[in-house]
């Protein structure tokens, strides 16, 4: 079997048993249909639900998406944290608009987040560092995040001595670690089928409110 032949042999969803998005029922805002896909995926089991794709662009629309964890949901929108200092940080400073992706294969589901991300201030994001292990706050503290590296032991040597500053010191925070908030202008919810086509919803922020809409598959 040749490479390509693997991959489009590749199973994507388990079928039968996926669950079915019925569009008539969503509820009025697409926080909470979230919050109901993301506790489905948790109840699940599956291996990471809250991890998401985060796209950026810089001043030139130059693209860059990586993986990273979502913190919370709230009115205000999509929570994320990472260092402002980092590549996702300097896009974000320079260009707000970003979106969150997730995939819940198991499911047959997407969410697509569609906004703007910016920082919720100093407070948030000393809170987010604080609520952090000692390990993943020293990692932090390194904040030296996506910058070429001689060797990994150049790497040790700070993150211990990061580790034994954050343990002497727990009340310590990184001053470049940022919660962010991503308000969404509009979410997609996607559903792949047991049986019969993809079902595609999106809301979308107007001035009243949330509008919802069917998309082709
Ligand atoms: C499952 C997973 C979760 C991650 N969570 C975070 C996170 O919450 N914050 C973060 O800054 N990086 C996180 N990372 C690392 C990022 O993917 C990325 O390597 C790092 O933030 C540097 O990204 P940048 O160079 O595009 O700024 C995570 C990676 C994986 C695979």
């Amino acid at each position: 079997m040749t490479f390509r032949e693997r991959l489009r042999a590749l199973p994507t969803f388990p079928r039968p048993g996926l669950p079915a998005l019925d569009t008539d029922a969503a509820p009025p805002t697409p926080h909470e249909l979230f919050v109901t896909w993301i506790d489905q995926a948790i109840d699940a089991g599956l291996l990471a639900p809250h991890a998401a794709t985060l796209s950026t662009a810089d001043a030139a629309g130059h693209v860059h998406a990586r993986t990273l964890l979502l913190k919370d949901v709230t009115v205000d929108g999509w929570w994320f944290a990472s260092q402002s200092t980092s590549p996702k940080g300097r896009d974000l400073a320079v260009n707000p608009h970003a979106a969150l992706t997730f995939l819940w294969p198991e499911l047959g589901r997407q969410v697509k987040v569609t906004g703007t991300a910016a920082s919720a201030g100093p407070e948030a994001g000393r809170a987010d560092f604080l609520a952090r292990s000692d390990l993943s706050r020293a990692t932090s503290l390194v904040d030296r995040q996506s910058e070429p590296l001689d060797s990994m032991e150049e790497y040790e040597r700070a993150f211990a001595e990061a580790l034994r500053i954050v343990t002497a010191d727990p009340e310590l925070a990184g001053v470049h670690w940022t919660a962010y908030v991503l308000a969404p202008t509009a979410v997609e919810f996607w559903q792949a089928p047991d049986d019969g086509p993809q079902t595609r919803l999106l809301y979308r922020a107007e001035a009243d409110g949330w509008a919802t809409g069917l998309l082709w598959p």
